[in-house]
């Protein structure tokens, strides 16, 4: 099988004698650069894992992607897609990292940060597009499958949800991989997701789960 290709903005390329994937935009988190391209730290970051892992997460790149990020935190992961993407809405509820966001978003004009609680779309529909084409999700909350499915009336018929599921934030004392086949199923409800792809990220996130899934 062929290598998924990677979105349009995203490229491997030698940052610090290390093969790293990058993209172009100002720094973030203090991630190593060369010229204009900043390193995408996979240990940093579920979608760049993801993304090192081979998996084929559909992310097109280019100014007519539209991208609902929900758990953006201080901008790691998002800054980066902001960078390859067009319009990425940001949702965050914690106001700490959010400060950290906006400032993110100062040197990206299609970065738009939401303080909102993804668990009530409702509070950011009159902000977001309909039709998105790319939901990526990496909330620490317990519930993650819900969130997905509740945020699903914002995603294009043919587009994709990208899940980061962690097992610790729905119960620290069970087994990983029991939670994983809760999620999976939960999400494979009649009007939910027809899972394309998952694969556990162990190789830099622990007990984190990598979902590639479009709506049913
Ligand atoms: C693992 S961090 C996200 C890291 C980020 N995605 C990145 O890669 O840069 C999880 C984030 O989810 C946020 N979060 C948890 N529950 C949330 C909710 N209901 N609505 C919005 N954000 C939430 C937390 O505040 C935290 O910042």
């Amino acid at each position: 099988m062929s290598e998924p290709v990677l979105p349009e903005g995203v490229e491997r390329r030698s940052i610090d004698g290390n093969e790293r994937l990058a993209t172009r935009g100002e720094p973030v988190y203090g991630e190593p650069t060369d010229g204009e391209w900043r390193a995408w730290n996979p240990n940093r970051s579920k979608l760049g894992a993801m993304l090192e892992l081979g998996m084929d997460t559909g992310l097109e790149g280019g100014d007519d992607e539209t991208v609902l990020y929900l758990g953006a935190a201080s901008g790691t992961t998002v800054s980066h897609v902001a960078d390859f993407a067009g319009p990425t809405y940001a949702v965050e509820f914690a106001a700490r990292p959010a400060r950290d966001l906006l400032e993110a978003a100062d040197s990206r004009p299609r970065l738009f940060p939401l303080l909102k609680d993804a668990r009530k779309p409702e509070s950011y529909a009159h902000v977001v597009e309909s039709d998105v084409d790319v939901l990526i999700q990496d909330v620490a909350t317990r519930g993650q499958a819900r969130v997905a499915l509740e945020n699903k009336r914002f995603l294009a018929e043919d587009g994709r949800l990208l899940l980061a599921v962690k097992a610790r934030s729905e119960d620290v004392t069970r087994d990983p991989g029991e939670i994983f086949a809760e999620v999976r199923d939960a999400l494979s409800v009649a009007d939910g997701y027809e899972i394309l792809e998952s694969e556990r990220l162990e190789a830099y996130h622990a007990d984190h789960l990598g979902i590639v899934a479009r709506p049913r």
